[in-house]
Order: C-alpha cells, then structure tokens, then sequence
C-alpha cells in the first residue's frame, strides 16, 4: 500500500504518523486553502489510498467563518476525491457526528437523514457528498469526540482544568461515543490496507456516555494513577451555551463497520485508560 495521509499536527494525523509508514503532507508546505497544490502533488506521487485527516476543526469559530469552513472541509475535500480518482486511489475521509441533528433517541446508522445544526457540521456534510460523489472508492469515516494523550481535546482540557479547581462544571444532557485517536487511526490502517467497501462507516469508541459521566472517569482514572482530579458538578446544555449548538444525542451505532470490514473498536474507558498512561508516562504536562 502506497498511503498518503492528510493532516500533519493534529490528533488522527499524528496518530497515523505515529502507527504506520505513511508520508504525510499539510500545512505549510500543503495548505486546504489551496486544494490547487495537494491535487498535483497526489497527480506526483500516485498514492494507492489517500486518508484526509486534515480539517477545519473549530466548530464555534465556523460560525463566524462559514465559508472558510466549506472552502476547508468541503470544496478542498471535492478536489482531494478528484484527484485520488485521476490516480486510482481509495480516498478514506474523516468525518464527524455532527452531521446530525441529534434528535434520535438510539445511535446513528450510516443510513439516517443528516442534519447538522451548525456550520462545521454543514461543511463536513459537503466534504462527505463532494467525496463520495467524485472518487468510487471513498470511504466516508464518521467518528466522535476524540481524545488523545496531545493536542486540544476534552480530556487534556478538564486535566488541566482540575490542577487550579476543586469541582468542575460539565454538561449532562449530551450523549455520545469518546473514540481514542490511536483506535481511529488502527481502523482507518486496517480499512485502508484492504479499501474493498466504499460509502459512509460509523467509527467510534464502544459504549456510550455524557459528557458529565466522561469528566467523571476521566478523574477516577487519573485519580488512580496519581494524577489530577476534580469532583463534576453535572449542568444542562442550557447552562454552557455555546456558538454553535451541539447535538443532543450523536452516539453511533458502529456494527456495519463490525460486519463489512470487521473492525470491532474497544471500549472507550479502556481506550481512555491507555491514553492516561501516555499522559502520565509524559509526567502530566497539560499546557
Ligand atoms: N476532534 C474531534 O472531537 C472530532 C470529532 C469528530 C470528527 N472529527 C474529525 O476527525 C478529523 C481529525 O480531527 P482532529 O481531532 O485530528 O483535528 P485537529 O487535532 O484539530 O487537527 C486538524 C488537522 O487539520 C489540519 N488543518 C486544518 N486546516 C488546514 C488547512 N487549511 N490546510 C491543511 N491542513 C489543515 C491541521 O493542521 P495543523 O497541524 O497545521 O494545524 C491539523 O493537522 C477531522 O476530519 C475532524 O472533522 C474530529
């Protein structure tokens, strides 16, 4: 296989570069901005799969920048799908929960009615249509709430937040699946060494929680290895309002990926416990 990943500094592009032997290519040499230049250097290298884990990632600041956010997640992604089709090549896109409304009360099929409630999810939604309509062999990679031992993520956030607070405030009424990077990154590897499915695949941590119940294990499994902790004062959505409004239930229901590519995620607490380990290993450096 002849991988070329998308994304240089962010949690699923370093957890890439971290697993196999992949090139990766992003900013600054390669920048979405400029879909222009990443389509010639694909045309070059004629990779056989081509994962993007590069995105517009700020789901409040889309808000204000839609149309970088769509020039970003959804027209750069139209020509990286064209570009990997002119070579051959499978195109693994990573995407999000957000492209639902959240008004479902079980977890999300690839197959139910999209509707994101904010400007991140509309764009990830164009990148998701733009993909699959351009290159036959995309594979559209939903995912959801991801953690990793670096980068800007919820459980270096409330680390950081229990080393100055005694109880932290944390929203209850939101439902959904923390997926460890490393995870994501083995199952887009194992999907991408044999690409021979394409369409939308749900890929997310096992189990589900809140927001609250997360910030809650997070503390008991720091707690137990020495690290910070604080007690979770749970809060409505409500009471944390946000720019863009997030959806109230985004679990997703990850068997088709189970059944076609048999890629079967581990739990998320014992996903998450692994990467406490990193983060201790790493002496608990949280700025
Ligand atoms: N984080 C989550 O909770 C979550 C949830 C669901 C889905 N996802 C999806 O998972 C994928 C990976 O997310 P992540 O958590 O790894 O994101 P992240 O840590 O925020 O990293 C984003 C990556 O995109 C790159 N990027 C942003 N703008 C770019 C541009 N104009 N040109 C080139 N590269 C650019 C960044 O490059 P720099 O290193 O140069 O900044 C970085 O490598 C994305 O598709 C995201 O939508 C994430």
């Amino acid at each position: 296989m002849n991988l070329l990943v998308i994304g240089r500094g962010g949690q699923v592009a370093r957890a890439l570069a971290r697993r196999g032997d992949a090139a990766n290519v992003g900013r600054p040499e390669f920048d979405l901005q400029r879909p222009e230049e990443l389509a010639a250097e694909i045309a070059r290298r004629r990779p056989s799969v081509v994962i993007n884990a590069a995105a517009y990632t700020g789901v409040d600041k889309a808000e204000d920048e839609p149309d970088l956010a769509m020039a970003i997640n959804g027209d750069a992604v139209g020509a990286i799908a064209r570009a990997s089709a002119d070579v051959g090549a499978a195109l693994l896109q990573v995407s999000t929960d957000y492209v639902f409304a959240g008004d479902k009360d079980a977890p999300y099929r690839e197959d139910d009615p999209t509707g994101p409630t904010g400007q991140y999810g509309a764009s990830k939604l164009r990148g998701e249509q733009l993909a699959l309509a351009a290159n036959t062999r995309a594979i559209v990679l939903r995912t959801s709430w991801v953690f990793d031992a670096r980068g800007a993520n919820f459980v270096r956030t409330m680390l950081r937040l229990a080393k100055t607070r005694d109880v932290i405030s944390v929203v209850a009424d939101q439902h959904g699946c923390p997926t460890f990077a490393d995870d994501l990154a083995d199952a887009a590897l194992a999907i991408a060494a044999s690409p021979k499915h394409a369409g939308v695949y749900h890929c997310a941590g096992a189990g589900e929680t809140t927001w609250a119940r997360f910030a809650e294990e997070i503390f008991a499994q720091s707690r137990a290895r020495g690290g910070p902790a604080a007690e979770v004062k749970p809060i409505t959505s409500a009471e944390f309002p946000t720019r863009a409004k997030r959806p109230g239930n985004s679990r997703l229901d990850c068997d088709k990926l189970a059944r076609e590519y048999g890629v079967v995620m581990r739990p998320w607490r014992e996903a998450l416990g692994a990467c406490l380990d990193d983060i201790a290993a790493a002496g608990w450096r949280l700025e």
